[in-house]
């Protein structure tokens, strides 16, 4: 008899920290349900507390009393986002619209990471940025109440970027456009028009209208997030006789694509209970555990949708039969770590066949590989360091993991959740 489990894995990280952002400069009371309460998620609303937003957490939930679009303040010091990409660049485009200095930083691997992607839009819009040698935090921002428009083409599909440059567009009074070469994640535009903000879709870009006052009165519930629950789907898959239901997930087209990986790979799966809030699509995923799994393909169409995901799908491809790929994707390098270098050098001291090449790899899997004992170098990345404990549950062999504190920057419950599953 197959074991059955239920579980709601961690609350969205990408949501959370747009909600809390986008709560802080509404005219009124945004309730956010369900926050993550993870290191880079409360880094955020320490930073917006910092500027002046009174923000409380009342249990599972954080309550914000904005004082409407114009109303942080400057903060008497540096603000420090730890690991959080994301907190540096929605942060960065936000204090742009204000005409104080605000200096912003963050832990060794985000101090290492691109922030000139953000910094040239925001710049063309108005903003004073200056930063360290190659366009690295510490960054120190003085913006302009009034910024220009911008009708800004990105050259890659990243949502921290258009975010950036959507959030300092709140302050401009121009026209105010993204394109991106393919679609990314788009939480920013759906709560914008969820807090009232006209903000419109054409062809692969976004634009935003006239009304750009974020009204808040409301509640934001946050899903549970497609990212975190990756981990327990492939461990479902991969375990014997296991299923799962993982309730609550962030179902937005542009993160799941898991799911259609899922489809590549012949997996069974289910999605009940579909419904929609704040405009994002929830359900709950069943998952079970298959032992003829094929191989699967990640290209650039599909990539924005599993960006975060390659580590955990890198172990499932071990075990699919067959080769996998995962291609174009050089934007893997510039993460929390250099993820492809993580993930060859792991998965090669493993025994497993791996080419890597500058934007991806090819991993030639077969169901029941067998795997060797070793060090797992996790170079402090969260998702590296998940990815390869679910590789220890399903496959039985005792992998020496460095760096698991890093897991709570995204998911401090992943090891009860995981005890909880294997019990
Ligand atoms: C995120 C966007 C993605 C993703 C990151 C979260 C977001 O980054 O990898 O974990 O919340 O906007 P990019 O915008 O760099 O692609």
């Amino acid at each position: 008899m197959a074991k059955v489990k239920m579980l709601r894995v961690g609350s969205d990280k990408s949501i959370s920290h747009r909600a809390a952002v986008l709560a802080s400069v509404s005219l009124k009371k945004v309730i956010i349900k369900n926050y993550l309460f993870a290191d880079d998620t409360i880094n955020t609303i320490r930073a917006l507390s910092q500027t002046g937003v009174d923000i409380n957490i009342n249990g599972l939930d954080v309550i914000v009393n904005p004082k409407g679009k114009y109303s942080l303040k400057e903060p008497d010091d540096v603000l420090n986002m730890g690991n959080s990409g994301t907190g540096m660049r929605l942060l960065s485009g936000l204090l742009s619209g204000f005409d104080f200095l605000s200096v912003l930083t963050g832990d060794a691997s985000l101090r290492k990471r691109p922030m000139m992607r953000i910094i040239n839009p925001l710049r063309q819009m108005g903003a004073e940025i200056l930063f360290r040698y190659g366009g690295l935090a510490p960054l120190s921002i003085r913006g302009k109440r009034n910024l220009n428009g911008i009708k800004y083409k990105q050259n890659i599909a990243s949502a921290q970027v258009k975010s950036a440059i959507l959030l300092a567009g709140l302050f401009a009074e121009n026209d105010v456009c993204v394109k991106e070469p393919f679609k990314s994640r788009d939480h920013t535009e759906n709560m914008l028009r969820f807090l009232g903000v006209d903000c419109v879709e054409n062809n692969n870009g976004v634009c935003l209208g006239n009304n750009r006052v974020p009204l808040g009165d409301c509640e934001i519930y946050v899903p549970a997030d497609i990212s975190s629950s990756a981990f327990f789907v492939v461990l479902a898959l991969l375990m014997k006789d296991m299923n799962i239901i993982l309730k609550d997930i962030g179902l937005n087209e542009t993160r799941s694509g898991i799911l259609r990986i899922l489809s590549q790979c012949e997996a069974d799966y289910e999605i009940l209970n579909r419904r929609v809030l704040n405009n994002e699509p929830i359900g709950d995923l069943v998952i079970k555990s298959k032992s003829a799994l094929k191989p699967f393909v990640i290209d650039k169409e599909i990539l924005p949708a599993l960006i975060d995901e390659i580590p955990i799908l890198s172990v499932l491809a071990i075990f699919c039969d067959g080769v996998s790929v995962v291609k174009d994707a050089s934007e893997l390098r510039k993460k929390e770590s250099d993820r492809i270098k993580s993930i060859c050098d792991n998965l090669k001291t493993l025994g497993v066949e791996i080419e890597e090449f500058e934007d991806g790899f090819k991993i030639h899997g077969h169901p029941g590989h067998k795997i060797n004992p070793c060090k797992i170098e996790t170079h402090k990345d969260h998702r590296i360091a998940m990815s390869f404990t679910i590789l220890s549950a399903v496959s039985g062999v005792n992998l020496d993991i460095d760096g698991t504190q890093s897991i709570k920057t995204s998911y401090p419950g992943f090891f009860e959740h995981l005890s909880y599953i294997l019990s």
